[in-house]
């Protein structure tokens, strides 16, 4: 599968992002019940991932990585979509749940709000999945996806917490 050479500005990027991106507000669309940490605790006597992190929010978020790929791969006649709808999906939501490990080791509740881990953890673990796949994307207009991603993780979560999706506003 060659992906190299796919995404060189700022559009292109968008595009590739685009799974990760659903993947990670899917799971606050339908959420989940089964603690993927399944209620354990850490050696520091924290919970792994804590309750916020769930089996059907993971599956969730891989699927719709992958249903946004399979939607560019249409649109696009280009069937690497597919693989970087998968790359995304699972990506953001190893990113996600890596965060939240970090998060709970560094003594926050599930919930609390940590500033660019929350909005961005999911982008870093994906960008770091494109990379070792050969995706060759531009240093600048990666930051200015991180950026673009910052300010609508932002926005969404304030929609989705009006829309009563979530409980806080972050
Ligand atoms: N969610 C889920 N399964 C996942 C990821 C998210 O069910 N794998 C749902 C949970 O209901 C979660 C919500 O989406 O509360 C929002 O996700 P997120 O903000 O990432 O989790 P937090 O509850 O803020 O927990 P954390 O402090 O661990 O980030
Ligand atoms: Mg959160």
């Amino acid at each position: 599968m060659d992906v190299s050479g796919l995404a060189w500005n700022y559009v292109d990027l968008l595009v590739i992002f685009l799974p990760a991106m659903v993947a990670n507000g899917a799971p606050v669309i339908f959420k989940g019940k089964t603690p993927l940490d399944g209620g354990k605790k850490f050696i520091d006597g924290k919970r792994v991932f804590g309750d916020g992190k769930t089996v059907e929010g993971f599956l969730i978020g891989v699927l719709a990585g992958l249903i946004i790929g399979l939607f560019e791969a249409l649109v696009t006649f280009n069937n690497n979509f597919l693989y970087i709808g998968l790359l995304g999906g699972l990506g953001a939501m190893l990113g996600d749940v890596a965060g939240s490990f970090l998060k709970r080791r560094m003594g926050y509740e599930r919930g609390e709000p940590l500033l660019f881990a929350d909005q961005l953890d999911f982008a870093l673990c994906t960008t770091l999945f494109y990379y070792l796949s050969g995706v060759e994307m531009n240093l600048y207009a990666l930051l200015l996806i991180y950026l673009t991603i910052f300010v609508l993780h932002i926005g969404t979560n304030r929609i989705a917490y009006n829309l009563k999706l979530k409980d806080v506003p972050y």
